[in-house]
């Protein structure tokens, strides 16, 4: 299976990371191609927890090449930040190529990231505040400066100087925040230059040629496809295209290439940030599933809103994605819950709607109809084959499949590489 794309099914935080690390052990590239280090995907092996942010979870795999095609914003010193933290526990310099076209995360998109939250007030998006929305937003306006730029730094200064002065404006004159010095922010990228200008290069061309050659490659999405900006619950969704199309736009891959693609759904369901959650818990059986899931935000460490299983959600991510498999992630964690519901429908005014509703105030106000099935009391982190986990257990894996069409193909109970199971 040359070409695969890994995507999460939900509103992020599905165990990306962890089913990354697991599968990277047959491929022979793995490539982030949409967001920024707004993504955390948390990687346990060899002795190291990783939170990785904007490198692909396949780093720890010292024979894969790591690729950061030109859908991302990256914010330079977040990514020095994680090649620093890699050489300091002794992995060293990873095989990273990093593309020409990838936008940059400027300081002002950080501060305007942060200002907006605060002027948006109660409405806000509960965004990460890294300045993933306002990078996305230049890029579209063809204002935003990217990777290449920082190979010739007197155009780099050119351009900024035209971005600064309008951002500045808007900094001070809407927000009533401090505008920036644009030769602090040249000092600051003259030394983010020098570090990572070797490891810029042709991504699109290293990928294809990849293939070309019969190689294994794995397209890392970050977030989730209900975080995503045409598909997902705007407008509290990211700046990207989480889903399994984003991959061939940002990566310079053709549709035509992919073999397989693999959802990540969690066992039941989390979000970070504001926005609508049909099924949220907030109630003890919500804050259950948050401890004994670690459920906090990987990269901002907010709590997590905690909810049951949604189906309608996992079948519009089997139809907008083309779902060819599932991996079945944080299993472990329902263990204990005397009966699990699924959630088979919403109710709204009267009417079931089995399938994502296309109003979102439907979305916003329906009543999730559930489904209650048995649970298991056993630990299952243990388990190391489908046989041996508990009937019940079993019944709830072919339930989702049901729901959703697809095969569910491996099932994690925990967050460390042994504790995967291929079905
Ligand atoms: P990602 O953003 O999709 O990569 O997911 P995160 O890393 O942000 O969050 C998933 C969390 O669950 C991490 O702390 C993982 O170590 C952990 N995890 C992943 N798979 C499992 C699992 O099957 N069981 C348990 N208990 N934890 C898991
Ligand atoms: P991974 O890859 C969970 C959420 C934020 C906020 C919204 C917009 O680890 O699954 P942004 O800063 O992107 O403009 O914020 O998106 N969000 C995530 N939630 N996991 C993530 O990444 C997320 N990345 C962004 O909390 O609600
Ligand atoms: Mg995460």
């Amino acid at each position: 299976m040359p070409a695969t794309i890994l995507i999460g099914t939900q509103w992020g935080d599905e165990g990306k990371g962890k089913v990354t690390d697991w599968l990277a052990n047959d491929m022979d590239m793995v490539v982030r191609y949409q967001g920024g280090h707004n993504a955390g995907h948390t990687v346990i092996a060899e002795g190291h927890k990783l939170k990785l942010h904007l490198l692909p979870s396949g780093i720890l795999r010292p024979h894969v090449v790591s690729v950061i095609a030109s859908g991302l914003v990256i914010d330079p010193q977040a990514l020095i930040m994680e090649l620093d933290l890699l050489k300091d526990i002794g992995i060293g310099e990873p095989n990273l190529v990093v593309s020409t076209n990838a936008h940059l995360i400027m300081p002002y998109h950080r501060a305007l990231d942060q200002a907006s939250e605060v002027k948006l007030g109660k409405s806000k998006i509960g965004t990460t505040g890294l300045g993933i929305g306002p990078a996305y937003t230049d890029k579209a306006s063809r204002v935003g400066l990217r990777m290449q730029d920082l190979m010739d730094m007197k155009i780099f200064r050119e351009k900024l100087e035209v971005a600064l002065n309008f951002k500045n404006q808007v900094l001070t004159k809407i927000y009533d925040v401090d505008p920036l010095d644009i030769d602090q922010i040249m000092d600051e990228y003259l030394l983010h230059a020098e570090r990572l200008k070797n490891l810029i290069g042709d991504t699109s061309r290293v990928i294809n040629e990849a293939l070309d050659g019969g190689k294994n490659v794995l397209f890392e999405g970050a977030q989730g496809m209900m975080l995503d900006l045409d598909h997902g619950t705007y407008p509290f969704v990211t700046s990207s295209s989480p889903i399994a199309g984003g991959a061939c736009v940002g990566a310079g891959v053709s549709p035509m290439r992919i073999n397989r693609i693999i959802g990540i759904v969690k066992a039941y369901t989390t979000r970070v940030g504001a926005g609508p959650f049909p099924t949220e818990q907030e109630n003890d059986t919500g804050e259950t599933m948050r401890s004994v899931g670690g459920e906090y935000g990987t990269t901002t460490g907010r709590p997590r809103r905690c909810g049951w299983f949604d189906g309608v959600i996992a079948k519009y991510a089997a139809r907008i994605n083309g779902l060819t498999g599932i991996a079945l992630t944080k299993l472990d964690v329902l263990s204990g819950f005397e009966t699990i519901k699924i959630c088979v429908g919403y109710e709204h005014e009267g009417k079931l709607y089995e399938q994502m509703p296309c109003h979102q105030s439907i979305f916003h106000k329906c009543t999730p109809v559930y489904e209650e099935v048995e649970g298991w009391n056993t630990d299952i982190s243990g388990a190391d084959s489908y046989d041996k986990l508990p009937k019940a257990a079993q019944d709830y894996i072919v339930r989702l499949e049901e729901m959703t069409g697809v095969p569910i193909e491996m099932i994690s109970v925990g967050p460390s590489r042994m504790q995967t199971i291929l079905r």
